[in-house]
């Protein structure tokens, strides 16, 4: 059984009792409120909620046509079904204008169900539409309110089959001088405002070309002259045969962001050749410290040596005076090996005169000697000579490898490999020490070794990679473009 609350419009308790009972029989489950005058229908439409009101045409202090009155004033909604004995087809128009569901004759009672399930279904279907409109109302306003106070511009562009534009948040004011409302009134004036040079970019998105699959970024002059930089994200609109109708689409200001990144990369510049030019200082401070300690230092102690060595001859002196002077002859040898060191490991002459391999087997020996750590060098295919700024650069990396090696690894064994792939010098280093984890070294000025590293490789376009784990070992990998040596080339 179906629940139904209806009101009965009726004088007469027994007609409405057979409404009663024809509902019954339908099936439901009828509560009802019988009255007869416009007061009391009044106060059953304030003080309660129906599904449905039935109502005789003709009673003797009340009738249809002003029930249904009431009922409009009221603003409600309910299906109203007017049963009459006698009603002529003038009146049943006028009724149903003056928005009656439907009529039926008491004569005819089996047609009551019938009309009551359709008025009730057309009723659920009303109220469906109207709450459909009130959402979608309410989702535009939404929509505009959040549109209105966007920062970014939001807009829509009718492309076919004329350029219109259907809706421009307001913020445009705040990018290019004009309120949005002038660009309403003149599409085209958008077109105006967009600098010369990147007018092809706008025009091509709008027509839909591919550009729509990423943001598009064009310059606009503002109307106090300046120009501003836009990122434009456009999506199309196709109607059913694939014709662009709409673009639709969000517009930010990143004037701010690409001043920010013309900044960045002039520092990224300067800072890049001002490390250049540290470097270069560097390896040429290191040479001239090294030609002197070898020319200047070691030939005044070569002839200090010479000079007490013939002293020693020609002396007849005490065993004690000989056995001094003996010391200070070693001593003077021991100190003009170590100036040669010293002189070497500043800027190895080798590596300017053999190359880069020999340079480096020859660093080699002396950290296996020192070290004691078992070091292997492999160079497949590799005994060119390459350009100078190469040489030295990979001189110095392997070298800062190594002390890393000695100084924080523990390790055993190195391996040092050089090889040719693809038109790049790969150089790496790799030990089986106790490793590290990169990530979490901050930029420190106590630890420059990988920094200076990395540094001099970006300064050949290269590429550094580190690879370590702690109890893994380390490995520093570096890639940089083959360069063969020009002759006459100033290098660091
Ligand atoms: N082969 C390695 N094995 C283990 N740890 C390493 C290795 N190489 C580098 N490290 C770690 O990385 C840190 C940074 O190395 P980096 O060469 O930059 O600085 P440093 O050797 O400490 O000082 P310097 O500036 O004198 O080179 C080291 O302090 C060490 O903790
Ligand atoms: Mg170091």
């Amino acid at each position: 059984m179906k629940p139904l609350r209806l009101i009965i419009v009726e004088d007469s308790e027994d007609d409405a009792l057979l409404l009663i009972l024809e509902l019954k029989k339908g099936g439901y489950e009828p509560d009802h409120l019988r009255v007869e005058t416009a007061a009391s229908l009044e106060a059953a439409l304030n003080n309660g909620t129906w599904d449905l009101i039935l109502s005789d045409h003709a009673l003797p202090a009340f009738s249809a046509p002003e029930a249904l009155n009431l009922l409009n004033k009221s603003g409600k909604e309910i299906p109203f079904i007017i049963v009459s004995s006698v009603i002529g087809e003038d009146v049943a128009v006028s009724a149903m204008n003056a928005g009656a569901h439907d009529y039926i004759m008491k004569s005819s009672p089996a047609r009551l169900v019938p009309v009551i399930e359709r008025a009730l279904h057309d009723s659920e279907v009303r109220a469906e539409r109207k709450k459909a409109l009130l959402d979608l109302r309410e989702s535009e306003a939404r929509f505009r309110r959040i549109a209105e106070n966007a920062l970014d511009i939001i807009y829509r562009v009718r492309i076919s089959p004329s350029l219109k534009i259907e809706y421009l948040s307001p913020s445009v004011e705040a990018f290019i001088g004009f309120p949005a409302d002038y660009f309403y009134d003149n599409p085209n004036a958008a077109f105006e405002r967009v600098y010369e040079q990147d007018r092809h970019i706008l025009e091509a998105s709008l027509k839909g070309e591919k550009l729509f699959s990423k943001p598009i970024l064009t310059r606009w002059v503002h109307r106090d002259g300046s120009v501003n930089w836009l990122e434009q994200r456009n999506v199309p609109i196709y109607d059913r045969v694939g014709r662009l109708v709409f673009v639709e689409g969000i517009a930010r200001d990143i004037t701010e962001r690409i001043l920010y990144e013309q900044e960045l990369k002039k520092n990224h510049a300067r800072i890049e050749a001002l490390s250049n030019r540290i470097l270069g200082a560097m390896e040429e401070e290191r040479s001239r410290l090294a030609r002197e300690l070898h020319d200047e230092l070691g030939q005044a102690l070569t002839a200090v040596k010479l000079d007490l060595q013939l002293f020693n001859e020609g002396l007849s002196a005490s065993q004690a005076q000989q056995y001094s002077l003996k010391q200070s002859i070693d001593l003077v040898d021991h100190t003009i090996n170590l100036v040669r060191r010293q002189s070497v490991s500043l800027r190895p002459p080798v590596l300017d005169d053999m190359g880069l391999l020999p340079a480096v087997k020859e660093m080699v020996r002396g950290f296996m000697n020192r070290t004691g750590i078992q070091t292997k060098i492999t160079a497949d295919g590799f005994s060119r000579r390459l350009s100078k700024s190469v040489e030295t650069a990979l001189y110095r990396c392997v070298q800062e490898s190594l002390t890393n090696v000695v100084r924080h690894a523990r390790a055993r064994n190195v391996s040092v490999r050089f090889n040719k792939e693809n038109g790049l010098l790969a150089l790496s280093v790799a030990d089986d020490g106790i490793g590290f984890e990169p990530e979490k070294m901050e930029v420190h000025s106590e630890h420059i070794g990988l920094t200076g590293m990395k540094e001099r490789v970006k300064l050949l376009d290269g590429c550094f990679t580190i690879n370590s784990a702690p109890q893994k070992g380390t490995t520093v990998s570096i890639k940089i473009p083959w360069q063969d040596r020009v002759e006459g080339e100033a290098g660091l």
